[in-house]
C-alpha cells in the first residue's frame, strides 16, 4: 500500500488558502495523483454540524474553553471518519486548517493559551499529525481589506470579532511558526492566485518526492 501525504493549510481570515486549494487539487488530480480535499471544521456530516454550532452568530455566549474542546471533537471525527480511510488508501489529503488553526485561535487569541490548547487536541488527534503545512502569510489588514470586498462571502461569528483579535490571531501564528520550523512551511500569500498557487505546488512536490 503506498502511503498517502497529509498537507494542511493554514492562514489568517482572507489569505485565499480555499481559491489555492481548490487550484492545487486540479493541478495535481491532472498529474495523476489521488487527492482529497477537505476542510475543518466540518468535511463530514457531524463536523458539519459542529461548524454550525460554532460558528453561528447567535451563538455569542459561547465560552472560549467551550469552543476550543468543540473544535477538538469536530478534529476528531473528521480525522477518523476522512483523513485516516483517505490517507490510508495512499491519497494526498489537503486540509483546509487543522490543529495549528486552534493554537492560533483559541490558544492566542482567545488567551486559552497554545498548551492548553496543544493538550486537548493531543488527545483528539492522537499524534496524527500533518506532513507539512502550508501556512498563507498575510497581513491582518490585508486579510479584512479582501473580506471586505468579498461580499459573498459566509459571515461567521469570529468574523464578528474586531481587528485586535485579528492581529492576535496573526502574532499566534508567527509563535507557532517557531515551534515547528520543520513542519511549517511559510508562502506570500499577496500575489495572485496563479503566483500563490504555483508556490504551494513546488513545496508540495519536494514533500511528494521525500
Ligand atoms: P474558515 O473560514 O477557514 O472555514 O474557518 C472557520 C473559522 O473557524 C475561521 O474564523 C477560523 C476558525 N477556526 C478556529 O478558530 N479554530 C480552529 O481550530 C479552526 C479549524 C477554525
Amino acid at each position: 500500500m503506498s502511503k498517502g501525504r497529509f498537507i494542511t493549510v493554514e492562514g489568517p481570515e482572507g489569505a485565499g488558502k480555499t481559491t489555492v486549494v481548490a487550484e492545487m487539487k486540479k493541478q495535481l488530480e491532472s498529474e495523476g495523483f489521488e487527492v482529497l480535499l477537505t476542510r475543518e471544521p466540518g468535511g463530514i456530516d457531524i463536523a458539519e454540524k459542529i461548524r454550525g454550532i460554532i460558528l453561528n452568530p447567535d451563538h455569542t455566549t459561547m465560552d472560549g474553553r467551550t469552543e476550543a474542546l468543540l473544535y477538538a471533537a469536530a478534529r476528531r471525527q473528521h480525522l477518523v471518519e476522512r483523513v485516516k480511510p483517505a490517507l490510508e488508501a495512499g491519497k494526498i489529503v489537503l486540509c483546509d486548517r487543522f490543529i495549528d488553526s486552534s493554537l492560533a485561535y483559541q490558544g492566542h487569541a482567545r488567551g486559552l493559551g497554545i498548551d492548553e490548547v496543544w493538550k486537548i487536541n493531543e488527545f483528539a488527534i492522537e499524534s496524527m499529525m500533518p506532513d507539512a503545512t502550508l501556512y498563507f502569510d498575510l497581513s491582518p489588514e490585508e486579510g479584512m481589506k479582501r473580506i471586505a470586498a468579498n461580499k459573498g462571502r459566509e459571515v461567521n461569528r469570529l468574523d464578528l470579532e474586531g481587528m485586535a483579535f485579528h492581529e492576535k490571531v496573526y502574532e499566534g501564528y508567527q509563535l507557532i511558526k517557531a515551534r515547528f520550523p520543520e513542519r511549517i512551511k511559510t508562502l506570500d500569500a499577496s500575489g495572485t492566485v496563479e503566483a500563490v498557487t504555483s508556490d504551494a505546488l513546488q513545496i508540495v512536490r519536494a514533500i511528494l518526492e521525500d
